[in-house]
């Protein structure tokens, strides 16, 4: 895969002083799905923002599809489709009118026909007629992406496409996110939803502080980061951890009856067979071994920690 955006040493200081981008570089795969990850003010909408040519960077430059977003601004931004976060959309304008407004903007010849195709993907098109305001919060920002689609981009960046929506219709975006990569859009998008980012992206990204900490393949960052826990449950209670097992850290819980192991996925040795010999020769009986693996959550908020 080669990339379609490519993002070089990009900074961002705001006339606040605040360093909302630093030395940011990241290459985006044609065709993948991108998340971004990152706590409230860590700098996700600055950088969209910057390779959409809205923001200016302090430093650095970004190419889309080989043009200078800076130089070359207009034909990189016909490639980008921009779903913004918050939602600004005429009220009194109907469904139809914005999105084909917004594909004029782009200077692309009128195509009812294509409108129509969005508007039916999305579910809107019994809504066609509506005015903006007569809709709900759900459908608006179904709107924002047929407006966003409109000029039929290549790149699509969506930026928090579903906070505050409804578990069904975040499943919904979360299948015209995947129907959109198998027409080879790219996409990237940012969340909170650390499941949104587990159930649909490619590569994930975590940005925190203005920095871009980590850019890893999603079943890569699961298995490198992830640590897994073992589960042990007792015959019996114990009063405390005898000595013997003391450098395996173990934790005891349920009030004596369970042991928790915890061991790193990508090490060499778990510890697991020395730890159950050393069990089996401290006399514990064992009713029941259960592990866990640690969640792109924990993975998340670990990083985010260590950080700060
Ligand atoms: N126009 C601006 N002028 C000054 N500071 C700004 C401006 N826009 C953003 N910031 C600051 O830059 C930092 C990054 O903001 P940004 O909106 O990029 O974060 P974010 O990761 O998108 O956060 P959220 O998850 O809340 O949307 C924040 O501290 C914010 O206050
Ligand atoms: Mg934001």
């Amino acid at each position: 895969m080669s990339s379609i955006v490519s993002i070089k040493n990009l900074f961002k200081t705001y006339d606040t002083g605040h360093k909302a981008l630093i030395d940011v570089s990241l290459d985006i795969q044609r065709g993948e799905i991108l998340a971004l990850l990152g706590p409230n003010g860590a700098g996700k909408t600055s950088l969209i923002s910057v390779i959409c040519g809205i923001v200016t960077p302090s430093g650095g430059n970004v190419t889309v599809d080989g043009h200078d977003t800076i130089s070359d601004y207009r034909r990189s931004r016909n490639i980008i489709g921009l779903v913004p976060q918050d939602i600004a959309l005429e009220p009194f304008e109907t469904v139809f009118n914005t999105v084909r407004f917004s594909r004029g903007l782009f200077g692309k010849p009128p195509d009812p026909a294509y409108i129509e195709k969005v508007l039916r993907r999305l579910s809107l098109w019994e809504k066609k007629s509506e005015r903006i305001t007569n809709l709900s919060g759900g459908m608006k920002r179904r709107v924002l992406i047929a407006k966003a689609l409109s000029h039929e981009p290549r790149v699509l960046f969506l930026d928090e496409p579903t906070a505050g929506v409804d578990v069904e219709l975040r499943k919904d975006m979360w299948e015209i996110v995947r129907d959109l990569q198998a027409d080879g859009v790219t996409i990237i998008l940012t969340t909170h939803y650390i499941e949104e980012a587990e159930a649909i992206a490619d590569r994930i990204g975590i940005i925190n502080d203005g920095r871009l900490m980590l850019v890893e393949n999603k079943a890569t960052l699961m298995k490198q980061m992830g640590r897994k826990q073992m589960m042990i449950e007792l015959h019996k209670p114990l009063k405390s951890i005898p000595d013997n097992l003391s450098s395996y850290q173990l934790e005891l819980v349920e009030d004596g009856l369970q042991l928790v192991y915890h061991y790193d996925v990508s090490s060499e040795s778990t510890g697991i067979t020395a730890l159950l010999k050393d069990l089996n020769v401290s006399g514990i009986s064992l009713k029941d071994i259960q592990t866990k693996q640690s969640s792109l959550e924990e993975i998340f908020v670990d990083l985010v920690k260590e950080t700060a």
